[in-house]
């Protein structure tokens, strides 16, 4: 017979079926009256299944009465209407059999609550917990939402690799992938004889998918990727991963207003989708991690987004008189306190600043008339800050020369790349949206190592 998941065993509709459930106990009670309630968690949801365990099964005193937490069980029987609290249904079981013991002497999720700190030390076993189960659930959601919105408008979904020679970022913040033996480098001249790596040249993980993802934008028009992505910036902070993932849309004929407004059509859609699909975790992530998740939420999908030029935002800065850490002045990086005073108290909603000077943008982004800026944007949130990064891309041949040149990067490795403005160029645009970014925003989930089933930070890479 085959296995009934508990969502759908909680169903009113089931009630008068026999099924089969499946899944590990949370709780067992014993009632005078000489039976058991079990409740049973087998992930389709949040809620559990309970169980009735009646004395007169044949394994009732050694088996059913020494289950603990993390046990893991099979039930078959009826499903019940179910006279108690916040349950239409539950499982009288005829057949009870354990599969396996969770010793509680070292079973480490008991009743008692551990902070998230401490579970990330059990990566193995936190998707075991009410809030992991729902972020991994939550992260399903999203995940499918962003294929299908960008399926129903006509995407290709297209695979950019995950090793590379170029930087896309320019920032010098790549890990470096080599089969050379560490403990004796070969070399030649003094340095490091790179002809004779595995790629025959200096290769990392990628940083971002969008160079070869602009490669088939202007073949195909309208792709995305969606990959992992590595960084190995040092940075030890709530919104920073080794490892992330990244959706980038790339479209050829978009300028930058084109690209803001699939940006924000993008962000409504998914947390439209998630609201709908996701009911009982976003209502768990609101009652119990913070409760701003569902004004957030419903905010995002009933408000335009503030499309705001850079310079606006420094004048709006400098006037505000708060105290910032960092100080704002034209020309420098905002940081996340900067972000997070204009979507938070100036604005109160999504903010796409646009327009940034060009010494603090990659080269790729397209150069303004101004000489100064260029033509990026990117898209802030209450309590993340940034979460998308985009621009139109420089598609002038001589502009883009000079732009690598000015940012230390020798044009005749991207030879390639600049060949896409030699042989029949076009305007185009684009943006990579961090996946942990938009699950943080959604769930309220304060740390972004929470959000990723396996964190990888600094000093972390255990599981
Ligand atoms: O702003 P970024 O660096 O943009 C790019 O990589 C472009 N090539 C994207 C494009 O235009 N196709 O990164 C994009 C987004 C950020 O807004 C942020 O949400 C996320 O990626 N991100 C990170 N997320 C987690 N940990 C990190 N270390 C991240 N760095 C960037
Ligand atoms: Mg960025």
């Amino acid at each position: 017979m085959g296995r009934t998941s508990v969502v759908e065993a909680r169903k009113p509709e089931s009630i008068g079926q026999r099924a089969l459930v499946q899944g590990w106990v949370r709780t067992r009670r014993d009632s005078k009256a000489g039976f058991s309630f079990l409740e049973v968690n087998d992930g389709s949801c949040m809620s559990n299944l309970q169980i009735i365990a009646d004395g007169s099964l044949p394994n009732y005193e050694s088996e059913v009465k020494r289950l603990t937490a993390g046990c893991s069980v099979s039930a078959y029987g009826e499903i019940k209407s179910s006279g108690g609290q916040g349950q239409a249904t539950e499982l009288l079981a005829e057949r009870l059999q354990v599969h396996g013991w969770a010793d509680p002497e070292t079973y480490p999720l008991q009743k008692k609550r551990h902070s998230f700190e401490k579970l990330r030390e059990w990566a193995h076993l936190r998707p075991r917990t009410n809030t992991f189960g729902a972020v991994a659930r939550v992260r399903n959601c999203v995940c499918r939402s962003i294929h299908q919105f960008f399926q129903q408008r006509g995407f290709l979904y297209v695979h950019t690799p995950i090793i590379t020679a170029s930087d896309c970022e320019g920032a010098g913040e790549m890990f470096r992938v080599t089969t050379l033996n560490l403990e004796d480098l070969p070399r030649k001249d003094g340095r490091i004889d790179h002809t004779l790596d595995f790629f025959d040249r200096p290769s990392y993980l990628t940083v971002s998918g969008q160079l070869e993802a602009e490669i088939f934008a202007t073949a195909l028009g309208n792709v995305y990727t969606f990959g992992p992505t590595f960084r190995a910036e040092n940075s030890n902070t709530s919104r920073h991963l080794a490892e992330f993932w990244m959706i980038e849309p790339e479209m050829a004929f978009y300028e930058l207003t084109d690209n803001m407004d699939l940006a924000e059509q993008f962000l409504k859609q998914v947390c439209r989708d998630v609201r709908e699909q996701c009911d009982e975790d976003i209502q768990f992530f609101h009652d119990r991690i913070d409760n701003t998740v569902l004004p957030t939420l419903d905010a995002i999908l009933e408000h335009d987004f503030v499309r705001l030029p850079y310079n606006e935002a420094i004048e709006i800065l400098e006037r505000s008189g708060q105290t910032f850490e960092f100080p704002v002045s034209w020309g420098s990086d905002l940081q996340s306190e900067h972000e997070r005073f204009l979507t938070e108290q100036q604005f109160r909603r999504p903010v796409i600043l646009h327009d940034y000077p060009r010494t603090i943008k990659p080269f790729y982004m397209r150069v303004n008339d101004d000489g100064r800026t260029v033509r990026a944007m990117d898209v802030l949130v209450p309590k993340v800050g940034e979460i998308i990064g985009g621009s139109q891309r420089e598609e002038r041949l001589d502009v883009l020369e000079a732009r690598m040149l000015e940012q230390q990067l020798r044009p005749e490795d991207y030879w390639w790349y600049l060949d896409l403005r030699r042989f029949g160029t076009v305007p185009h645009a684009g943006f990579g949206l961090g996946l942990e970014r938009v699950l943080q925003f959604i769930t309220g989930m304060a740390n972004i190592r929470d959000v990723i089933p396996f964190p990888r930070t600094p000093g972390n890479a255990e599981f």
